[in-house]
């Protein structure tokens, strides 16, 4: 151990000795592995291995009380997780929750971001990942084709662009009745309904519960078969309740099935009603910059919008993107300032902390300037119309096989797969027997480790989610996932589980 030559007991200068020894010894050290990790992905089950028990043992142990050599450290760290504590989420065969994985030019830019170090919440300290950020966010406004005006954040993912999105929404719909909710809080406001689609994601509540509105203010809409608001049971919600300040939260690709909101119609009748329009599109809204989806038609016309770059764009975690049309509400409900903070003039430079919930932060818009930088409109539109072939692909083969069904319509790239125990017979009468049947299916998938993906229900009804999010995804991993699906459930099918 080579701190071992630090005899002194000026503890600061034993510390400042190991965080300094061979700093670009440990930087390689960390790449070759990082190399040999990524290079490895499709060898490895795609699923992790190791116990809890077995991850505490070689993690855990009593607080450090010497100072050990940064390379001793990371080798150690890294030898330990890496030993089967790892989900594969950059394989090309991992297709669980809904993750994407990571394009070579952003995973290489999330590097420099932790190596330049820069905290991007104000212009003057670090003007040069401002600026990435600046256009970043102005490339991302015309990729989607939204209002050129407005004013975006990189947040950390899909529930704070939710949640800054809403604040921005809260600060607008009671500043037109005479609130204001920054000085006054929420005590006597007139209140807020929030109306949104049976399918909500769970973010758009817990948002709601952050901001001080409670789930009390929720008001459902019914949705179709696949999912998507009816817009005609908008109109119903809003004109059949009080009126007043209300906020309308849809969606461009829910959790499950994938299913796009009808977004033009839906703002055409929320703005009838005066109320604000929301696009939670996490998954979904990148799609807009394939040209064929046809199906997000008057996206640009909502209020507000959130994406994550975590998933389709396939940038590393964290990063998700809010993006408002209204930036004077944005920036109302988002902006500080203190003495000791060198902000910029308005009219001038952006400061990232007007428009971010956080205050210190990551440049984490840097890497989406390399993605798409690197992808360019035609690489993103590629990967949106890639992973949504594969998507129909999965569902085609699997389909094929009698006993399995595929319960959405696949319009994006999720898939809802139910295994019956009897071919062709999906009325309901043996839920219980299938529900088991169907999550042994997916217990036994993931055991397998030739490809990882979860469960959900869908109408009370167990089913195996498939999500293809990866810009890696390939035909041939297509086919050997099915295959393995396939496999496992011939396997439990010859023996059933027990319900
Ligand atoms: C529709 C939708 N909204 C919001 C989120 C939350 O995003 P994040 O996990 O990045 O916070 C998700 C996550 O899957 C989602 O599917």
């Amino acid at each position: 151990m080579r701190c071992g030559s630090a005899t002194s007991h000026d503890q600061s200068s034993v510390v400042r000795y190991v965080v300094a020894m061979e700093e670009a010894d440990v930087l390689r050290a960390v790449t070759e592995r990082a190399i040999a990790y990524r290079s490895g992905l499709g060898d490895r089950p795609v699923g992790p291995t190791a116990t809890a028990t077995q991850l505490r043992e070689s993690l855990g142990g009593p607080t450090p009380q010497h100072p050990t050599d940064a390379g001793t450290v990371l080798t150690r760290l890294g030898d330990a997780v890496e030993g089967g504590g790892l989900m594969g989420m950059g394989s090309g065969r991992f297709f669980g929750f809904v993750i994407g994985g990571s394009v070579p030019a952003a995973l290489g830019a999330d590097w420099l971001v932790t190596a330049w170090d820069q905290n991007t919440a104000l212009f003057s300290p670090s003007p040069a990942t401002a600026i990435v950020e600046e256009v970043a966010g102005r490339w991302i406004i015309d990729l989607l084709g939204l209002p050129s005006q407005s004013s975006f954040a990189f947040v950390t993912g899909g529930q704070m662009a939710n949640t800054t999105a809403l604040a921005a929404a809260r600060h607008h719909v009671l500043a037109a009745v005479g609130w204001d909710v920054e000085t006054n809080g929420l005590g006597g406001s007139p209140p807020i309904r929030l109306v949104v689609g049976d399918e909500v994601h769970v973010t758009i509540p817990r948002a709601a519960r952050l901001l001080g509105l409670g789930s009390r203010c929720i008001e459902r809409v019914a949705v179709d078969a696949n999912g998507a608001m009816l817009s005609a049971d908008l109109e119903r919600v809003l004109s059949d309740g009080p009126g007043g300040p209300t906020i309308v939260c849809c969606q461009t690709g829910n959790v499950n099935t994938g299913a796009l909101d009808p977004v033009g119609e839906l703002a055409a009748v929320a703005h009838d009603h005066g109320a604000w329009l929301h696009v939670d599109g996490a998954i979904g809204l990148w799609a807009a910059v394939a040209e064929t989806r046809g199906d997000m038609i008057g996206l640009e016309q909502a209020d507000s919008w959130s994406t994550d770059a975590h998933k389709w764009l396939n940038v590393p975690y964290d990063c998700g993107v809010i993006i408002c049309r209204h930036h004077e509400s944005h920036r109302a409900a988002m902006t500080v300032t203190a003495a000791y903070l060198t902000q910029a003039a308005p009219g001038t430079n952006r400061d990232p902390v007007d428009w971010n919930p956080e205050f210190s932060r990551r440049a984490r818009g840097v890497p989406v300037y390399a993605a798409i930088a690197s992808l360019g409109r035609e690489g993103i539109a590629e990967i949106v119309e890639r992973c949504c072939a594969h998507a129909r692909h999965f569902a085609e083969l699997l389909a094929a096989e009698p006993g399995v069904v595929v319960l959405n319509d696949v319009v994006l790239n999720q898939v809802l797969v139910r295994f019956l125990q009897t071919a062709g017979n999906n009325d309901g009468d043996d839920d219980d027997d299938d529900d088991a049947l169907t999550r042994a299916v997916i217990a036994a998938v993931q055991n397998d480790g030739t490809c990882w993906l979860g469960g959900s229900i869908w109408r009370n009804q167990a089913v195996m989610r498939i999500s293809v999010s990866n810009h890696a995804t390939t035909t041939a991993d297509v086919t050997l996932s099915v295959a393995a699906i396939l496999a496992a459930f011939r396997l439990v099918r010859c023996a059933p589980p027990q319900p």
